[in-house]
Parts: C-alpha cells; structure tokens; sequence
C-alpha cells in the first residue's frame, strides 16, 4: 500500500518521503512503481518526462529525522495495534504539532492509535483502497480525539489527490469493509449452502445487482486471509453473531488457498 501512496503523492507534483524498516522493500517498491510508470508510458498515457518528473519526488529516507521537514504524514506499516502505537509515539516527538498524523488502517481503532500520542487531535485515518494510484475513495476516519482542523486537513489532501473523501466514525471496518466483507461471507455461505455454484453465485450478483465483480471473485482478488482476518476483528469488536466466519473461508486459509496471490482461491489462476 506504501508503494501506491507515494506513487499517487509523486503523480500530483509532490515530494514523497518513503521509509520502510526493511531497505529490501523500498528498493522493491521503488522499482514497482518505476515499472508502472514505464506502462503508462507505453500505453500514451504519460509522456517519459513526465514519469522522469514523478520518479523524481520520490525521496528514500532511512530514518524519520530525515523526514522531519514534511506537511503531512501517511503510515502504511503492518497491520498490528503495538507496532503502530510504538511508531505514532515516535511519529508525536519528531513532527511539529501542526503536522496531521494519518493511518492507512483497515482495521485498527484510531482511537487507540492516538492514545500513543501527546496530540492525539493531530491523528486521523486516512484509508486508501488498492491500488491507491487509482482507486477514488479515501475513508477519513475521525477517531474520539480527532480535531476538525485535523479532519479538514485530510480531506484537502484528498482532494489534491483527487480522490473522494468520505468522512466516518472510528468504528470497526469503517464503512467499506463493514458491508463489503459480511456480503462476501454470505456469499461464501451460500457456496457452502448449496445454494448454487461459484459461478452461478457471482454472475446472480453482477447482473442481478450491477456489482462489477461477483463476491467470491472479489474474495480471491482481496486475499481470502484478509477477509478472514477483518471478518474475525468484526466479530469481535461487534460482538455480535451475525459477523460469524463462514467455515468454507476458514478451511480455504488452513489449506493456503487465498485467492489471487497464491494462484487458488474460489477459483484457480495461472501464477
Ligand atoms: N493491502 C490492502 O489492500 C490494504 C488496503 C487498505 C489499507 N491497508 C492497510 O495498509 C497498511 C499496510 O498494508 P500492506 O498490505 O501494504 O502491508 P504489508 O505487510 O505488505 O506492508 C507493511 C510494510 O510495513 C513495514 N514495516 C513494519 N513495521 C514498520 C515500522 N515500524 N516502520 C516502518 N516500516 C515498517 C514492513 O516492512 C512492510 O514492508 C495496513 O495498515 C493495512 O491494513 C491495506
């Protein structure tokens, strides 16, 4: 996600600081967004120096200091509430108060993020969706603490990125994930149902809904472990049963078949 964030801040005239603890990644990330650019130049849609321009803001960092004089900081690291408290501690001390403190979280309480942080005022989510370069919508989520300058802030980013900010309370799954992944479940129910086949299953719900995708082809595209995982965080932070995991999802992530990314998912993929 880190890669297509930079990627879309570079593609709008900013300068972007990248940082990960792990240097093999920024190399990984920097020559992944050099080979998309070099697609758009080959399909017409960027001239190269315009993608020399882009490539250009684009600024490794190895450590956050080096970092210090940015407007606006995005997080984009591991899904694990420690690790982002111990990095929005640090992020607190070395950026000035003014400085919004976003989270790309899908999952995590911005709340509880900013319960790491002298400001928590300052911190807000700033939820991108994949591929972030391209996909519209920004979820900016207000945690208890969060200013409405910090809000506006964001927003205003957004909107440079010309993205579509929709605005929502700290609360589990946000909006997307809240609706969007219980439906893929239900539809994981209803293969396991025998309600129909997987094909019959998605084609119902392209035609009969006008979604773009079928859920279960849109389970295998996400990651079927990271439906799994926000199904189990909505389940628990609910509480509520009707986020139960469907078994089949379960028995798929015991069996390694988690979509896209490991060529079998709901359905099979050449790797
Ligand atoms: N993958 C998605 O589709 C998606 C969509 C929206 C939001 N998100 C959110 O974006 C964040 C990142 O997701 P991802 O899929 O890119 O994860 P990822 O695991 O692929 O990448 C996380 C990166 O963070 C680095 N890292 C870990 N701790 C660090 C630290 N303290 N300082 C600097 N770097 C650190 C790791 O080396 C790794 O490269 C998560 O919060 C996730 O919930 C993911």
């Amino acid at each position: 996600m880190g890669s297509g964030i930079a990627q879309c801040i570079a593609e709008h005239g900013m300068r972007v600081f990248i940082l990960d603890s792990n240097p093999e990644i920024v190399k990984k990330a920097v020559s992944k967004i050099s080979e998309r650019l070099q697609r758009a130049v080959d399909s017409g849609e960027i001239t190269s120096d315009h993608r020399k321009e882009i490539f250009e803001k684009i600024c490794i960092v190895e450590n956050l200091n080096q970092a210090e004089d940015a407007d606006f900081v995005i997080e984009a690291i591991i899904e694990d509430i420690e690790n982002k408290k111990n990095l929005f501690n640090r992020l607190d001390k070395i950026f000035s108060n003014d400085i919004v403190l976003a989270s790309n979280t899908s999952s995590l309480s911005i709340s509880e993020i900013a319960k790491s942080a002298n400001h928590p005022e300052r911190i807000a989510g700033m939820h991108f969706f994949n591929p972030a370069y391209k996909m519209k919508l920004v979820e900016v989520v207000k945690g208890i603490k969060t200013s409405r300058d910090t809000i506006e802030k964001t927003k205003k980013l957004a909107n440079i990125l010309e993205k579509i900010p929709v605005e929502v309370n700290d609360t589990p799954g946000f909006i997307v994930n809240r609706i969007l992944i219980p439906m893929i479940n239900e539809a994981a129910f209803a293969l396991q149902d025998n309600v129909a086949d997987k094909e019959s299953i998605d084609t119902a719900m392209k035609l009969g809904a006008a979604h773009p995708m079928g859920p279960l082809a849109l389970a295998d595209l996400i990651g079927i472990d990271v439906c799994l995982h926000i199904m189990e965080s909505l389940e628990k932070n609910l509480n509520n049963p009707k986020y139960k995991p469907c078994e089949l999802l379960k028995q798929m992530v015991k069996e390694n078949k988690l979509g896209r990314k490991t060529g079998q998912g709901f359905y099979t993929y050449k790797k």
